[in-house]
């Protein structure tokens, strides 16, 4: 699957020969602890974790942290997923190319938790593009869940007929069916575009990022323009040796957590959502183990020396 996944995408990069505009500066200044970390933001989950939210355009909560599922599939998929909730993640992220929307549902069953402290993800894949296509691809996917809402609906690619697309998320957000509508990997000239016709704008755009492809000029635009940026590949999938990369591990070495937990702190104090996968318990509850420190200045700085500002999955071109 993962390889069809890989063939079918023709992505543009992003922001190849971008400046660093002073965005990324801004938000080490402020920090997401002050823009997001008021208390009123924070709900703590059975394990007592706090999950720090989002508030989007439409005045919908996004938790800041959530789970990932490419590749979870089947019964260790949906086990996956039951441990992730279980443990206090409460956004996840899966899209009908993954062929796990029925993993996903067992996940959430199986976890016993309610569906009102949830926060689900689907997207729309390319093949489905059209008014008329979007509408059934969504009944089948909340079919394959077994739910009777999202929360949030994407465009997974900027591909086929984004117009009638658009159309139907719209007239389904209307109907109540989705809480917020988005896109994912739109360039800023793309969703200029989306713009000139929706009547309902974009809440969230998910976007490649990690530590060695920060994506500024996308960061800015969207912080800009009221849409809010979510990570998808947090860690690169590990690439470029990110788990063992000498600066996040020095960085870590301060506070005692991993290059992994340095990463989510960075992309947390961007105010960025970033969803991390794992298949294993000891990650899940490290990843989710990032609201006790805080990166300073010079760590901010560390890490914009990483930014090689180009895509680490060239062959999803
Ligand atoms: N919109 C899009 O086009 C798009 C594209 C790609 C991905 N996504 C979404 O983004 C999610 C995350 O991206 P991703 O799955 O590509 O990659 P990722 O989250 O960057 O990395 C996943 C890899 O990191 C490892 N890992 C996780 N936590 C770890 C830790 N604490 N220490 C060491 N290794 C750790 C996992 O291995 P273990 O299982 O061994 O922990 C796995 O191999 C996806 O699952 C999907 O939901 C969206």
């Amino acid at each position: 699957m993962k390889q069809e996944y890989f063939n079918m995408i023709n992505r543009r990069q992003f922001l190849q020969t971008g400046v660093k505009v002073s965005v990324s500066a801004f938000l080490t200044t402020v920090g997401a602890v002050k823009l997001f970390g008021s208390s009123d933001n924070n709900v703590y989950d059975k394990a007592n974790t706090p999950i720090k939210y989002v508030t989007l355009n439409n005045g919908v909560k996004m938790p800041i942290i959530g789970f990932g599922t490419l590749t979870l599939t089947g019964e260790k998929g949906a086990a996956s997923i039951s441990d992730a909730l279980s443990l206090g993640y409460r956004l996840i992220d899966t899209a009908t190319i993954y062929n796990n929307e029925d993993a996903v549902g067992e996940g959430i069953r199986l976890s016993g938790v309610s569906r009102d402290k949830l926060f689900v993800t689907s997207k729309v894949w390319v093949d489905d593009s059209g008014y008329e296509n979007t509408k059934k691809a969504f009944e089948t996917s909340l079919n394959k869940m077994g739910l009777d809402y999202l929360d949030l609906y994407l465009i997974h690619r900027p591909r086929g007929d984004i117009k009638g697309t658009w159309k139907a998320m719209e007239e389904l957000y209307r109907n109540g069916r989705i809480r917020a509508i988005g896109v994912s990997n739109f360039e800023p000239d793309q969703l200029k575009e989306l713009n000139d016709f929706a009547n309902i704008k974009p809440a969230v755009n998910q976007i490649e990022a990690h530590a060695f492809f920060h994506q500024p000029e996308a960061l800015s635009y969207l912080s800009d323009n009221n849409i809010q940026m979510e990570a998808w590949s947090p860690f690169a999938q590990g690439r470029n040796n990110h788990f063992v990369n000498e600066t996040l591990a020095n960085i870590g070495k301060k506070y005692n957590k991993t290059n992994a937990q340095v990463s989510l702190r960075w992309h947390y104090q961007r105010g960025v959502v970033t969803i991390p996968r794992t298949s294993k318990v000891s990650h899940m509850k490290e990843n989710l183990n990032i609201f006790d420190f805080a990166l300073d200045k010079s760590d901010m700085d560390a890490i914009s020396q990483l930014d090689i500002n180009t895509t680490q999955f060239p062959e999803w071109e």
